[in-house]
């Protein structure tokens, strides 16, 4: 269901976005049907980072769009920056309204202390918004959708794994439910799973997964997993960053006898060395969407990799955010798990 905004609906409202990921931006804009608003950006060369509005924006709902992502010679922390840097124009440009947009919201996964003193990164990110001026956060499947609670404005927590099973089923479209299983990779994802397994009316399971404390590269699992014997597999997680949680499943999903393995995650990060890891790897899809920059692992995965956008479903956002709808409806309520 696409939507776009009407011409008087259109000039309350300013898009923009940062260069850590312009084509989803622009993805995003073209989906509801608006022009973006004019920046200029540029970087000092001592690494600091310069932007401005090029149009008034005064009065307007400014929506400030950037995933937390590295660009081309920037890395996340700058994507973080430069969004904080865009908040605060617009707050004393006189914006009416500034939501951001973040398509992966940084940092999510230090959400609590697993050591002592270390920092809490995720209040650190949502704290830095906050004070930077910004009303409302918008992002998709968020590691810990917990963490909303940090922030003390309006929060829309987008998912992408509706979509995301639907190419999932596209792919084991020739079999029978009972011959395929949903598998959590591990606890973590089990909730997501739980979803997964009532959309598609198949059977389901939680993989155990346990990281090595002195190296968290290093996984361990049990070695048979016997519901997945003679059934094709459909692992759904978050994130894929180094591959190594993926990785590691389908290799014990193979060896207990999976017919195929296919692989849906929201964020595909693909940090080295995860593309030299799934290449060998025994999955024969990979399923990410477009919230990361993915046309490097596109040209090096080819056919392996399938990248559905995002962009449809943070515009239809947007649109009911304007219109002061409902977000949660548009996912029957399954963005909020
Ligand atoms: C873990 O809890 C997450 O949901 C992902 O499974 C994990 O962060 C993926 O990281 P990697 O691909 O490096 O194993």
């Amino acid at each position: 269901m696409e939507a776009t905004l009407r011409l008087d609906e259109q000039s309350e409202i300013c898009i923009v976005g940062g260069f850590a990921h312009p084509d989803l931006t622009q993805a995003i804009a073209d989906s509801i049907g608006i022009e973006q608003c004019e920046l200029k950006q540029k970087i000092h060369p001592n690494g600091e980072l310069y932007t401005r509005y090029l149009d008034s924006i005064r009065g307007k709902h400014v929506f400030i769009v950037q995933s937390h992502v590295s660009g081309e010679g920037t890395n996340v922390n700058d994507a973080i920056m430069q969004q904080c840097l865009l908040i605060d124009a617009a707050r004393s440009s006189s914006a009416r309204e500034i939501t951001a947009v973040a398509p992966y919201l940084g940092y999510m996964r230090q959400d609590r202390k697993t050591k002592g003193r270390e920092p809490i990164a995720t209040r650190v990110i949502l704290d830095q918004l906050a004070s930077a001026g910004v009303h409302r956060i918008v992002t998709v499947d968020m590691h810990s959708p917990q963490a909303q609670g940090i922030f003390r404005g309006p929060f829309d927590h987008l998912t992408a794994q509706p979509l995301l099973r639907s190419v999932a089923a596209e792919e084991v479209q020739d079999l029978s439910a009972a011959e395929c299983v949903v598998v959590a990779p591990d606890a973590g994802a089990a909730k997501l799973a739980e979803q997964h397994m009532r959309g598609l009316g198949m059977g389901m399971f939680v993989m155990t997964k346990m990281r090595d404390p002195f190296d968290n590269q290093k996984i361990s699992r049990d070695t048979v997993f016997p519901e997945a014997d003679g059934r094709a597999c459909l692992l759904f997680d978050d994130m894929i960053d180094t591959a190594g949680t993926i990785v590691s499943a389908a290799e014990a999903l193979k060896n207990s006898g999976a017919t195929k393995v296919i692989v849906a995650a929201t964020h595909g990060i693909f940090s080295d060395p995860a593309i030299e890891r799934l290449r060998q790897a025994p999955i024969d899809r990979i399923l990410v969407t477009d919230t990361y920059r993915t046309a490097d692992a596109q040209h090096e995965l080819g056919q392996q990799l399938r990248v559905v956008s995002v962009a449809e479903t943070i515009g239809n956002a947007m649109v009911q955010i304007v219109r002061h709808g409902s977000v949660s409806r548009l996912f029957d309520d399954q963005n909020n798990r």
